[in-house]
């Protein structure tokens, strides 16, 4: 290998633009559309990462899109895990990847979860649809603090029994006493005997201080916009709760303003935003 093919190499490892190459170790259907997929660095190197960041994944040929990471920030070596939900070209191409198959990997971009601020607090996570995937990172980092935090609450809402995601570990959250869960959705079906109903309804039924309490909300943005006026409507203040949101995105890295939010940019400020932070931009058309 020649020394100038080395120096190229750290180069482009070192350029947040140029994707490193991943394979598919495995992939597991969650849903009808969506799939978990478990990616492994092909120079063999684990992937750092922050609860709610994401990365921005290359199907070959076809494109790039960003997607959260949905793994445990703490398992090295138990590869980098993403779901996704096949709505498009790139998200389609991706879901249907073969185990071996090469996926480009730019990342972990962003500003992730205040998990560390939320020491000493309650935790109330609020979840819609999809929008745990993002949170799923959270939930394994407070159950294996458990003891820094006060109460937690999980509240997830689906549209119907058949769209909820990583169904089995809901059901082994639910069996941990430590752990309060509860989960609706918006249409029941078949031998559905829990609650029907938006995922705020479920507020009241959780457990928590608001004056002490730390909100993460994640889902669809009209949810998100529900889900803050609850929490607000719950005492919770403005500055204790955060979102994570969405905007088509390009360079991730804060250069071509495609994702921009009135004065942020959601690559590089976000995607986790702080509501009171966001400000006026709430009231905007899209949340
Ligand atoms: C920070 C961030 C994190 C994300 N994390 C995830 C994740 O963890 N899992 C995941 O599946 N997706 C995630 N997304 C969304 C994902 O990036 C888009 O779904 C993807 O870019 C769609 O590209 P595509 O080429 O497959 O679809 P396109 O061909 O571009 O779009 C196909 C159709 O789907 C619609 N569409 C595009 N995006 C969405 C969307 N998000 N929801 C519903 N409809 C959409 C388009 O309007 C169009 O009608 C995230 C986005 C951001 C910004
Ligand atoms: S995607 Fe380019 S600035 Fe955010």
């Amino acid at each position: 290998m020649s020394m100038a093919f080395t120096t190229e190499r750290i180069a482009a490892a070192a350029d947040p633009m140029v994707p490193r190459v991943a394979r598919l170790r495995r992939r597991r259907r969650d849903l009808n559309d969506v799939w978990t997929l478990v990616l492994e660095m092909e120079d063999g190197s684990d992937l750092e990462f922050a609860a709610g960041q994401f990365n921005m994944l290359t199907a070959f040929g076809v494109g790039e899109v960003p997607i959260s990471i949905s793994g445990d920030p703490a398992k090295a070596g138990g590869g980098l895990v993403h779901t996704i939900r096949d709505v498009g070209f790139v998200s389609g191409a991706l879901a249907r990847l073969a185990p071996g198959e090469a996926v480009g990997v730019r990342g972990p971009f962003g500003v992730g979860w205040p998990v560390a601020e939320a020491q000493g607090c309650d935790v109330v996570i609020l979840a819609g649809g999809l929008g745990l995937a993002p949170l799923r990172p959270v939930i394994y980092s407070l159950l294996a603090n458990r003891r820094r935090y006060g109460k937690v609450a999980l509240l997830y809402g689906a549209r119907g029994p058949g769209e909820i995601l990583f169904r089995s570990e809901l059901e082994q959250w639910r069996r941990l006493l430590d752990i309060e869960l509860h989960v609706t959705v918006d249409h029941a079906e078949g031998d559905w005997h829990g609650s029907v109903g938006v995922v705020t309804a479920l507020l009241p039924k959780a457990d928590f201080d608001p004056d002490n309490t730390l909100a993460m909300v994640c889902g669809p943005e009209i949810m998100m916009r529900f889900g803050v006026g609850a929490l607000r409507d719950a005492g919770v203040s403005g500055s204790a709760i955060y979102l994570s949101m969405e905007r088509s995105m390009k360079c991730a890295i804060g250069l071509c303003g495609h994702c921009q939010l009135g004065p942020a940019f959601v690559c590089r400020d976000g995607p986790v935003f702080r509501h009171d932070r966001l400000g006026s931009l709430l009231s905007a058309k899209e949340i």
